[in-house]
């Protein structure tokens, strides 16, 4: 079954709006894994706009499950990482003023970057994902330039689910079988929500973890942390 790990940027979002600490960042995390999320995704930007360089470092010490840090790997992030050492480091390729992660690697252009970077996490004994596309020369790079596992960017398939979801799974499943071919773990994230997240996860072989945060965070305000954290662990389970 893939691993659940939630990414609680937006709790940090509505935190910012008013100052203060309500919702509590950490307090969120710990009950994400007391009502059965296996892991804890933050996305620190550099201008802090959620995730605060500070919550990672209150973070780390107070999960029980795996912590992923995701990010552009600037000198800072790299820095911060490296300090903090989370289970797992998500590279992302986005600029600091993204609204969101909206693209993959081209990870043929910047193999030499991507290749120093993963080696520095790794000599810290850090996990690499990439995220991609679903380009089969993009994620056989990704393999050369070293990284453990690739994210596989979900908004194509979230985008095209409602019209045709076989014509949207398509390119995943031949992504997953080259990444499988490859040798890399497959992790998978952006967009993914109760309708689309079960099709998804029956399909694509190999599937390690899911991140989930924006459609998530959205269904608690209706159902509650702890039964929508049910609702996507059940859409998991085969
Ligand atoms: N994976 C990456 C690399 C992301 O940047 C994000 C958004 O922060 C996600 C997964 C989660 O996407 P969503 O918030 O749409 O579930």
């Amino acid at each position: 079954m893939a691993r659940l790990s939630v990414n609680i940027n937006k709790i940090a979002t509505l935190r910012n709006s008013r100052g203060g600490n309500i919702p509590n960042v950490l307090q969120t995390a710990l009950d994400c894994e007391k009502f059965g999320a296996q892991g804890i995704t933050v996305h620190p930007r550099p201008d802090e706009r959620h995730i605060r360089r500070s919550d990672v470092f209150e973070l780390k010490p107070a999960l029980a499950t795996e912590f992923n840090i995701e990010g552009y790997p600037s000198v800072e992030f790299i820095k911060l990482v490296t300090t903090v050492k989370p289970h797992q480091v998500t590279l992302v390729p986005d600029a600091p003023d993204a609204l969101t992660s909206n693209q993959g690697w081209d990870t043929v252009k910047y193999h030499a970057f991507l290749n120093e970077v993963i080696k520095e996490c790794k000599a810290h004994h850090i996990r690499t994902s990439i995220f991609v596309g679903t380009n089969p020369i993009v994620i056989e790079a990704a393999a050369k330039a070293g990284t453990d596992r690739v994210e596989l960017y979900t908004e194509p398939y979230a985008a095209q689910y409602p019209q045709n979801k076989e014509k949207a799974i398509k390119p995943f499943v031949e992504a997953a079988k080259v990444a499988l071919e490859c040798k890399l773990g497959i992790n998978a994230g952006h967009d993914l929500n109760l309708m689309n997240l079960r099709f998804f996860g029956d399909n694509i072989p190999g599937l390690l973890e899911v991140s989930i945060g924006h459609a998530l965070i959205a269904d608690a305000l209706y159902f509650g942390l702890e039964k929508t954290i049910g609702l996507y662990l059940a859409c998991l389970t085969p």
